[in-house]
């Protein structure tokens, strides 16, 4: 930046604005210049520099609260802070609005995170209400070697310090480290930034990697951007209150599972009542002490780990059933329909929610034992001889035995894998049980199995019509094989639709 001063000498002689006339700072056109200059220096010459993008966190709610004229005073005093902590021989800019850009020269990566940190803690702590910067940098040459790839690093490593809650300094490697990461991630959720200090400094020597947040819609960003395992919830904030956060989080299918603690007053009832409602998984009082809190975040967390395993098992046991379509080519989206079928049938019964989920599982894994089944013989383009009926026969069991070691995980619908070609005469199988031995969830799969079964094309018959499979499902039930109840309801349903 030796130049800097001929072009400012430049500039008084020709007339041609270098500088920002708010804040004194050089304006972007010469910051582009600057930037330029320093990578074709660091090319001849080899050598590091690094581009800082600093932005003033709230600064819209700021200038709205304040107003615009000490908004400007504002922009002017957090410059000069900038400024007063960079070496003559680097250049700060106002990029754009409340964006400045710093290009620290001749700078290793870790120089230049302690400059950024003392960016953010000198506006931190000087008294602007409560005003922070988030700063996002990128290095010459490992976040990239021209002037638009480092612009591009420096603006997506500002954009992850604002997801990690604001009033923080990011870079591109710790954004590595922060996918690959094992640590289990916390947010913690407070308008107050003592409390957020106060719960950083408990959670931080347990190894958790901290997020922050100071209201109720950045924590619903972030929990919808990042894989949070727990969130620490402040009730009373302004805006959208701790509640309807914690609403929002067990409302939405990708968050619900993430545990929420809610931060109360000590004995608040009401609150309890409240956060119950809303779906808050536990609650510590304030101010929280230190053993409960980690106790409870803890045990939530590690009940956190054990759904993802649930979670990641469903994806396993769900892939593998479609597996047995891709196998069978005849029966596409057969698993998909019953699935959908049964669970419509189950819900208009009033089966519980435990026996629905059932209905979830054994729908998608009722055939899974199919791929102990030649393809030959399920691909068969016609009727099955004795021999191979008897081995399409044995798929209700060998699915059942696939899926035993997973009996603490699916429960009754491991009957259903069993017993969905059960008949009440004891004429089905794999086991011939008779009306009683069979569970209602069987019953319902049985029919909705079957019903599919009739209505969909395979390779030596069409499809028959409802009306047409009807009268098959509904003589199967008077012969006393279906359950009439179920037929009964199907009947109605697809009437009705
Ligand atoms: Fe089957
Ligand atoms: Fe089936």
């Amino acid at each position: 930046m030796a130049d800097i001063q001929a072009e400012l000498n430049y500039e008084k002689e020709v007339g041609v604005p270098f500088t920002d006339t708010l804040t004194g700072l050089f304006n972007n056109g010469f910051f582009q210049i600057a930037l330029e200059r320093e990578i074709s220096r660091a090319k001849r010459y080899g050598g590091n520099f690094t581009l800082f993008m600093i932005d003033i966190d709230s600064f819209c709610y700021y200038n709205r609260r304040y107003g615009p004229l000490k908004g400007d005073l504002t922009l002017k005093e957090i410059a000069n802070v900038i400024n007063a902590n960079i070496r003559n021989v680097d250049l700060a800019a106002r990029y754009s609005g409340d964006v400045f850009a710093v290009i620290l020269t001749e700078s290793e990566l870790s120089t230049s995170l302690r400059a950024a940190e003392r960016i953010r803690c000198s506006v931190e702590e000087s008294d602007r209400s409560n005003l922070t910067v988030s700063i996002g940098l990128a290095a010459y040459p490992i976040h990239g070697e021209n002037k638009e790839k480092l612009i591009q690093r420096a603006q997506d490593a500002l954009c992850m310090a604002k997801l990690k809650g604001k009033n923080s300094v990011y870079f591109f490697e710790n954004e590595i480290k922060y996918a690959d990461s094992s640590r289990s991630k916390v947010l913690i959720v407070d308008d107050e930034p003592l409390n957020l200090k106060l719960l950083e400094a408990f959670l931080i020597p347990l190894e958790f990697e901290v997020i922050k947040a100071t209201n109720g819609e950045d924590a619903l960003a972030l929990v919808s951007k990042v894989d949070v395992d727990l969130v620490l919830l402040d009730i009373m904030m302004p805006g959208m209150d701790g509640f309807e956060v914690c609403r929002r989080i067990k409302q939405k299918e990708t968050t619900r599972m993430i545990p929420v603690i809610l931060v109360t007053a000590l004995n608040d009832t009401d609150a309890k009542v409240e956060g119950i409602k809303a779906g808050a998984d536990d609650f510590i009082t304030k101010p929280p002490n230190k053993m409960e809190l980690i106790a409870r975040t803890n045990s939530l967390i590690n009940l956190k780990k054990l759904n993802n395993s649930l979670t990641s098992f469903e994806n396993v046991i769900f892939s593998l059933a479609q597996a047995v379509e891709a196998k069978d080519s005849y029966t596409k989206g057969h698993i998909e329909r019953v699935k959908n079928l049964a669970i419509m049938l189950g819900w208009k019964m009033g089966l519980s929610p435990k026996e629905i989920e059932a209905l979830k599982f054994g729908g998608a894994l009722h055939d899974i034992g199919k791929i102990g089944v030649p393809g030959e013989i399920l691909n068969k383009p016609g009727p099955l001889n004795r021999q191979e009926w008897e081995i399409m026969q044995a798929h209700p069991y060998i699915g059942y035995k696939i899926c035993l070691p997973l009996q603490k995980n699916l429960g009754i619908a491991l009957d259903i894998i069993r017993h969905h070609h059960e008949k009440l005469d004891g004429s089905g199988y794999p086991d011939g049980l008779t009306a009683n031995e069979i569970s209602m969830v069987a019953r319902i799969m049985s029919v909705a199995d079957i019903y599919d079964a009739l209505i969909t094309d395979r390779p030596y018959r069409k499809g028959m019509n409802q009306k047409n499979a009807f009268k098959i499902l509904s003589q199967e039930a008077e012969q006393g094989k279906l359950d009439k109840k179920v037929v009964k309801y199907l009947l109605e349903s697809r009437f009705s639709e």
